[in-house]
């Protein structure tokens, strides 16, 4: 059984489309042993606590150094014996030494089809809103594993949305999210669970 982490801040729609994925059998073998806000207000906690899966407060604020913090998270997961950690709408940065841990076991979904519009200062709406002032047609969503490099790590499903006339932030946003994010996200876990994937270098390479 295959136990997964999430990092959580925000609304968790992303969460949610995981914990669908595993309770209808699209995602095999697997089950969420934690979710972990830095955000004690976050939605995601909800989600998480009417799943019946157990949930942590880990906030930036408590810890002295970025590498405290890393190390707070990293000690959760592990007593919590997680294979693979998601970062769903997580907006903290993790540094090197949370890595060493979880090489090639930390996935993250990106609102846009990185290496558009990704990297420090790109996260959330403020995605959507550069997409939109650059007047793109396209857009989409990526899931990658992660690496200390922001949103930089070898990239493993990519989905492409059309950006409408009239669009703002918000309706990209969501058309990005259930057209793209809400399924490739399930789809690139349920590929881990069944052992499909194979990362060399910065290439993920998908068995059939
Ligand atoms: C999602 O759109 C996710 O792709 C984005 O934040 C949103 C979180 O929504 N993540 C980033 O921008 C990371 N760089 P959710 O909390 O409802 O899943």
């Amino acid at each position: 059984m295959l136990r997964i982490g999430v990092l959580v801040s925000g609304g968790g729609t992303n969460l949610q489309a995981i914990i669908d994925g595993i309770e209808s059998g699209y995602i095999p073998n697997a089950s969420i042993a934690l979710v972990i806000s830095n955000k004690k207000n976050a939605l995601a906690l909800t989600r998480a606590a009417e799943a019946n899966i157990e949930t942590c407060i880990i906030s930036r604020k408590q810890f002295d150094s970025p590498e405290a913090f890393d190390q707070a998270l990293v000690h959760s997961l592990k007593e919590a014996e997680i294979d693979l950690v998601l970062l769903a709408g997580f907006m903290a940065i993790l540094g090197p030494g949370f890595f060493s841990d979880f090489k090639n076991k930390v996935m993250n979904v990106h609102p846009a089809l990185i290496p558009a519009f990704s990297g420090p200062g790109y996260y959330g709406l403020k995605v959507h809103e550069a997409v939109l002032s650059t007047g793109c047609k396209v857009t989409g969503a990526s899931v990658h594993f992660v690496t200390p490099d922001v949103d930089a790590g070898p990239l493993i499903l990519q989905q492409a949305v059309k950006v409408k006339q009239g669009d703002d932030p918000e309706t990209l946003q969501r058309r990005v999210m259930e057209e793209a994010e809400w399924k490739i996200y399930p789809e690139a876990v349920r590929l881990f669970a069944l052992g499909l994937l194979d990362v060399c270098g910065q290439h993920v390479y998908i068995s059939d």
